[in-house]
């Protein structure tokens, strides 16, 4: 069976795409916060991780998880992330930036480097970035948006390290795509919030298989098609 791994796998987006994955058959590493409900999640064929992806042990859990495992990793999923909804620099701490960046941006690429040796084991390996089009630096720029600093930051923080990796990792074999997953219906939904996340999570994963790994690495519109400006 092809297994996925999931962080921020415990509610919201995260929690639907580990479903999404569970329904097909894969074998699931989700990675969550919470010692109960990792316990609830645990089946045959789901074993989570518990780690705080802002945090160095998050790299040895999810070691200790896929080694204990063995198998080939075929998808990372950087999911886990938070927003503080203070718009505009005069409620901006140079703390909530940092706290943002070490989740979204710092974590994905910890996330990632820990599961590198069973990613290099799979077939089509891939990592798939949770961005968000507040990450556009051009969009806002453009004044498109109406600034929560710390995400719009770590979000084209994030955007950046996705490009890095994949331009690193490519040549091996292994793809390192960003995904805008849409307006969804979360905790942390924006006012035009339109879309129910089992949906999104599995058009993510009908898209994860038909995706191009040939072409060059770009932000991809999941609900939407096509790409986006980032
Ligand atoms: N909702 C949208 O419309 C939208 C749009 C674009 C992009 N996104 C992105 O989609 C992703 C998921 O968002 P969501 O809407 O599903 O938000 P959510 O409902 O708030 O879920 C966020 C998940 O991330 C986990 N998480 C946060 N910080 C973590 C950390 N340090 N270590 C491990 N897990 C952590 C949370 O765990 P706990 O339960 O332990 O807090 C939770 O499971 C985020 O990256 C977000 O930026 C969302």
């Amino acid at each position: 069976m092809p297994a996925v791994m999931v962080t921020g796998a415990g509610r919201g987006f995260g929690r639907a795409v580990l479903e999404a994955y569970l329904d097909r058959g894969w074998t699931a590493f989700p990675v969550v916060r919470d010692a109960g409900l990792a316990e609830t999640l645990a089946t045959r064929t789901c074993h989570p991780v518990l780690a705080d992806v802002g945090t160095v042990e998050a790299e040895t859990a999810i070691a200790d998880a896929l080694g204990a495992h063995g198998a080939p990793l075929d998808l990372l999923v950087n999911n886990a992330g938070s927003i503080k909804k203070l718009r505009g620099l005069a409620v901006t701490e140079p703390e909530d930036l940092e706290a943002l960046v070490r989740v979204h941006c710092v974590g994905a690429l910890r996330c990632t480097k820990a599961a590198l040796p069973w990613l290099r084991r799979a077939a089509r390996p891939t990592v798939v970035n949770i961005t968000s089009r507040f990450g556009s630096i051009g969009r806002t720029a453009a004044g498109e948006f109406r600034g929560i600093v710390s995400y719009h930051v770590a979000k084209a923080a994030q955007n950046m390290l996705t490009a890095c990796l994949d331009r690193e990792l490519r040549g091996e074999g292994i793809r390192v795509l960003a995904v805008h997953p849409g307006r969804l219906r979360t905790t942390v939904a924006a006012v035009d919030a339109d879309t129910d996340p089992a949906d999104a999570a599995r058009a993510l994963a009908d898209w994860v298989e038909r995706v191009d790994r040939d072409a060059p690495c770009a932000c991809h519109d999941l609900m939407g098609g096509g790409l986006i400006e980032w």
